[in-house]
């Protein structure tokens, strides 16, 4: 599963919506030159239809369920090694966290109530933020999946006040330092 510099094959980035995943991820792809995969992204593209739409046409539970099709995909041998970008909610199945915890380097992206709102607010494609009260929804959210999170996280790390690139650089060196230890 590592290759010779030390690092496991896939990057995977978990975290609430607007914890940075994607930012980082592409900043990982930058630094480590292999592709950045978002499996929201993936589900769109199989589709044809935005997160949006798939939640409003068919529901949040047939999104879940293609959700943990692109996993089992993404889990397939011999794939080349990748950053994986998640949506935050793809921790809720047992079975994902199992499917996440095998594909590598697993880093829970932690940020402010008031950063993910900041950033959610900017735009309309979080189908579950566009209610009354989208505080509140995150607060929820955040108590619900800790523990999911947490469950899985080889790396939890706190983001506010770092740039992307300290992020992306810390998340390399502890990458490095926990397969070192491992091998
Ligand atoms: C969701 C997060 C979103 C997307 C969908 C549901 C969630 O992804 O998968 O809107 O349940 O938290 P991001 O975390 O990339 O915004």
């Amino acid at each position: 599963m590592n290759s010779a510099d030390g690092l496991p094959k896939n990057i995977v980035l978990i975290g609430l919506m607007g914890s940075g995943k994607s930012t980082v991820g592409r900043k990982l792809q930058t630094m480590l030159g292999y592709p950045m995969i978002d499996t929201d992204h993936l589900i769109e593209e199989k589709t044809g239809m935005t997160i949006a739409e798939i939640f409003a046409q068919k529901g949040e539970q047939a999104f879940r369920e293609m959700e943990s099709a692109v996993l089992q995909e993404l889990s397939a041998p011999g794939t080349p090694r990748r950053i994986i970008a998640t949506g935050g909610g793809i921790v809720g199945r047992r079975s994902n966290r199992k499917a996440l915890s095998k594909l590598g380097y697993v880093v829970w992206l932690q940020a402010p109530v008031d950063v993910i709102l900041q950033r959610t607010s900017r735009n309309r494609d979080r189908p579950l933020l566009q209610i009354a009260d989208p505080r509140s929804k995150i607060e929820q959210l955040l108590i619900e999946r800790s523990p999911l999170y947490h469950e899985i996280a080889d790396l939890e790390l706190e983001t506010s006040g770092l740039e992307t690139e300290e992020i992306a650089c810390g998340i390399l060196e502890s990458a490095r330092y926990h397969f070192a230890a491992k091998a």
